[in-house]
């Protein structure tokens, strides 16, 4: 089977069959990574534009890391040093962009929908590398990559998922990708970050208690608090965020004792994870990262129309 998406948007667009392949394809290219010469021809001649309208550290880094071990030519632009300071709109900076003809655009920006808007613009491929508190694709393939090399599986995992739930783009492709794969998700989190209604996205259960939701978990994943996204402030304070849904060595002990602990970073150390977990044999934190690389070579290999590889 090959992947017939122009666009790379949201996990919710996906099918399993289409997440296996990503993942599969991950998992091959990972070689490439270990190699002392990392790079291969695949993707000579295309060109992929990193367009970053937020802040981002590892995200941008590995799509770059990407396409150059692809061979292609990546550029980077950085709204806070282009144009678009200057008042230029999404489309005309698309549409000056595409008349360098790029292969690929990665994009993050600040708006829900802004990549769905852009990818029926331009004739180029469009890859979400973030919008708004909608999804974050990429992050949720590296998270499940991360999951089934550990488990050899995705399917009956079970997945607590602890934090700002409303604000996080993270939460929502991994909700999207982990159901579609067969695992069951459980969420704990403030009320107040708490979407009505998210148990309706497929097998997610939502606990009052983080302690309910870790119990017996395979992999726990936590979550940054997004105060850039929230209007107004949810919580009375950080320390008592921190008492009720941080993670520390005595909550994880509830979990399986071959659980794994994950984050999509930045980690805030002390309020959401202790330093303790975050540097534990049980963190894939780091692991996620190296991961990031070959699901972000997988998905600019794929958008270009390449094969399944073996
Ligand atoms: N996980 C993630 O998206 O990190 P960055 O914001 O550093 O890209």
């Amino acid at each position: 089977m090959g992947f017939r998406h122009k666009d790379i948007i949201a996990l919710k667009d996906l099918t399993k069959e289409e997440i296996t392949l990503l993942l599969d394809t991950a998992d091959s290219l990972s070689e490439i990574n270990q190699r002392d010469i990392k790079k291969v021809p695949t993707l000579r001649g295309k060109t992929v534009i990193n367009l970053f309208y937020e802040a981002s550290t590892r995200t941008r880094t590995s799509f770059e890391i990407a396409a150059k071990r692809l061979s292609a030519d990546a550029v980077n632009i950085t709204a806070s040093t282009s144009s678009v300071v200057k008042g230029e709109t999404l489309s005309d900076t698309a549409n000056n962009l595409l008349a360098m003809k790029p292969d690929i655009i990665v994009m993050r920006h600040a708006v829900s929908g802004a990549h769905e808007y852009l990818a029926k613009r331009v004739s180029c491929s469009v890859i979400n590398a973030g919008d708004g508190a909608h999804e974050h694709p990429s992050q949720g393939l590296l998270d499940m990559l991360t999951m089934r090399q550990k488990f050899g599986k995705l399917d009956g995992l079970k997945v607590a998922i602890i934090g700002d739930i409303t604000h996080s783009r993270v939460a929502r492709s991994d909700i999207y990708g982990l159901t579609t794969m067969g695992s069951q998700v459980f969420l704990a989190g403030p009320p107040t970050m708490m979407p009505v209604g998210i148990e309706r996205l497929g097998n997610v259960t939502v606990c009052k208690d983080m302690r309910e939701a870790v119990d017996k978990a395979d992999v726990v994943m936590m979550l940054r608090i997004q105060l850039e996204r929230q209007g107004k402030t949810l919580l009375p304070s950080m320390r008592e965020y921190s008492r009720y849904f941080g993670l520390n060595p005595e909550v994880l002990g509830l979990a399986k004792k071959n659980a794994i602990v994950m984050h999509p970073g930045p980690i805030n150390r002390g309020v959401e994870l202790a330093s303790s977990v975050a540097d534990c044999d049980q963190s894939a934190i780091l692991t996620q990262v190296e991961n990031g690389v070959a699901v972000r070579m997988a998905m600019l290999y794929h958008v270009c129309g390449g094969e399944p590889v073996e």
